[in-house]
């Protein structure tokens, strides 16, 4: 049941080299690493041990790549027609590009296809088309004289992405389409938990045409490679997405030539239930805002505050469904919820329940790990909890959550669900529209669902407030990140 196909028995049978200047090479030191199933603990492939040579390289490409007439002289139509190609491959090559996914990052086949291929294809046909719309402005200006002003928009230049190991080909498209349409080069450094689909996502780069050093893929580790890349003089701007701890650290290593930073870090999100809400759609909305992606999204709505009244039908709600969660191996069509991923995460998550539970934190359902082989953790609704507890205040990035009642919906309320280092995302649930209105506007988050959560578009911009991070994704609001605006003042007087 959980073999794999040819292709992609093919595809991770000998060591994986890493995209350079157009062409696949392994690092420069001849080292590689493992990479493993979490479904198993076992070792599935090797892959080049990219460090900071091969990083200088990488860039040297892409700088090279910026200058040269076969990407700065394409023309907008044609670059936006090549990243349109680009979804399209991704769409023809979704079975293996979910399998893979499955695979080394053991979320279930079915949701990688459906979710993470799909989206990622998405996000590279909507890109597409700001190649021929994004433009300057012509600006009246009052200087004294006659002038014509106006101002260009072009790319920031050689582009350093670090992403992480939730969303593996995600990640990376949410990265390198924007980059791409708005003129840029790039070195992608992958996450070392997660590098397969990447590097499958690098063939269907070249199939689709890209020139030589656009983007070039580094597979390697963050102390080394992520750090090299960050700290890089030749880097002109640098794109994180993962923990607060390390965005801080890339904050810090721009300094050296002061590189742009855009950043997309963690999340504690608040998810509030009001008792007017349709439960029958309220309580399932809950247990999907965590339990997606086994609780591993920036934006999982992992503090669940819920009105009194209704708090014991929503907390014992949301752990029926938790109960009922297939745990298995990501490659069995069956599985609903796969392991965590890597025995890092494991430990670390089941620390955040070690500690909820010596701060008088429940277990509802679930509340510890599954033995046997693989990084599996059962779904958790905690109760009992109070706001200052860790469990509460930090990020666990499991299938965690910890549910609390609220008397009324009033400003304590609000400073509760506001009371937090991070802001990224939030969930409302109620059917008086003026209520979920003024609750969506005093919230400090980058995203508010009503009625729904964890609905992301290629059109609709994410990211954070406060610790969350510098910076949006996707829509147009993601283009600023890539784009210098250069303006030109012609004397015609
Ligand atoms: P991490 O922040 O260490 O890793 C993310 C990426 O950064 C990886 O590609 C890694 O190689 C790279 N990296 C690590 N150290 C680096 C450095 N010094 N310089 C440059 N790049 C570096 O996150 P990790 O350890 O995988 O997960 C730890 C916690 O971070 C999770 O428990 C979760 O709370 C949070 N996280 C948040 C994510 C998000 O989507 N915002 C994604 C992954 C993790
Ligand atoms: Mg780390």
């Amino acid at each position: 049941m959980n073999t794999l196909s040819p292709k992609i028995t093919e595809f991770i049978s000998k060591p994986k080299p890493m995209l350079i200047d157009g062409r696949w090479e392994f690092a420069v030191s001849g080292k590689t690493f493992e990479v493993t199933n979490p479904a198993t603990a076992e070792v599935i492939a090797h892959v080049a041990e990219g460090d900071k040579e091969d990083i200088d390289k990488a860039v040297k490409a892409a700088r090279r790549a910026f200058e040269s007439k076969a990407w700065a002289d394409m023309s907008p139509s044609d670059r936006g027609k090549l990243i349109w190609r680009i979804g399209d491959l991704i769409l023809k090559y979704s079975d293996e590009l979910a399998e893979l996914e499955a695979l080394d990052n053991g979320k279930p086949l079915t949701v990688a296809r459906a979710a993470d291929v799909a989206l990622s294809a998405d996000m590279f046909h909507y890109m597409a088309g700001w190649a021929t719309k994004r433009h300057g402005l012509t600006i009246p200006i009052s200087a004294s004289g006659q002038y014509h002003a106006y101002t260009r928009l072009e790319p920031v230049g050689v582009v350093g992405q670090i992403i992480p190991w939730n969303f593996p080909l995600l990640m990376a498209a949410w990265k390198l389409a924007p980059a791409l349409t708005t003129g840029c080069t790039i070195v992608l450094k992958v996450a070392e938990e997660t590098p397969l689909s990447a590097l499958r996502l690098g063939e269907i780069l070249l199939e689709a045409g890209l020139p030589d050093g656009v983007v070039n893929i580094v597979t390697g580790f963050g102390e080394t490679a992520g750090a090299a890349l960050a700290a890089h003089p030749q880097v002109d701007k640098i794109a994180f997405t993962g923990s607060t701890e390390v965005g801080r650290l890339i904050v810090k290593a721009s300094a050296g030539n002061l590189k742009k930073v855009s950043l997309e870090l963690g999340g504690k999100s608040p998810n509030i239930i009001l008792k007017d809400a349709d439960l029958d759609v309220a309580i399932p909305g809950a247990a999907h805002a965590v339990f997606f992606n086994h609780g591993q999204c920036c934006n999982a709505g992992s503090r669940l505050y819920v009105e009194q009244a209704i708090f014991d039908e929503v907390s014992e709600g949301v752990a029926e469904i938790a109960n009922r969660i297939k745990l298995g191996n990501g490659l069995d069509p069956q599985t609903e919820m796969g392991p965590l991923v890597s025995n890092v995460q494991f430990n670390r998550v089941c620390g955040y329940l070690d500690s909820g539970y010596q701060d008088g934190a429940k277990a509802l359902c679930g509340g510890k790990k599954r033995e046997g082989a693989g990084y599996f953790v059962e779904p958790t609704v905690l109760v009992n909890a109070t706001q200052q507890m860790k469990v509460v205040q930090e990020e666990i990035f499991g299938p965690v959550v910890v549910a609390m009642p609220f008397r009324e919906v009033d400003e304590s309320l609000i400073e509760k669900a506001n009371d937090s280092i991070y802001g990224l995302a939030a969930g409302v649930w109620t059917r008086d529209i003026s209520k979920a209105h003024q609750i969506a506007n005093r919230l400090k988050a980058g995203s508010v669902w009503i009625n729904c959560y964890s609905v992301f578009d290629a059109a609709l911009p994410f990211g954070g407030y406060k610790q969350s991070g510098w910076g949006r994704e996707m829509g147009s609001a993601v283009l600023e990140n890539y784009t210098e605006a250069k303006a030109v003042t012609i004397n015609i007087g």
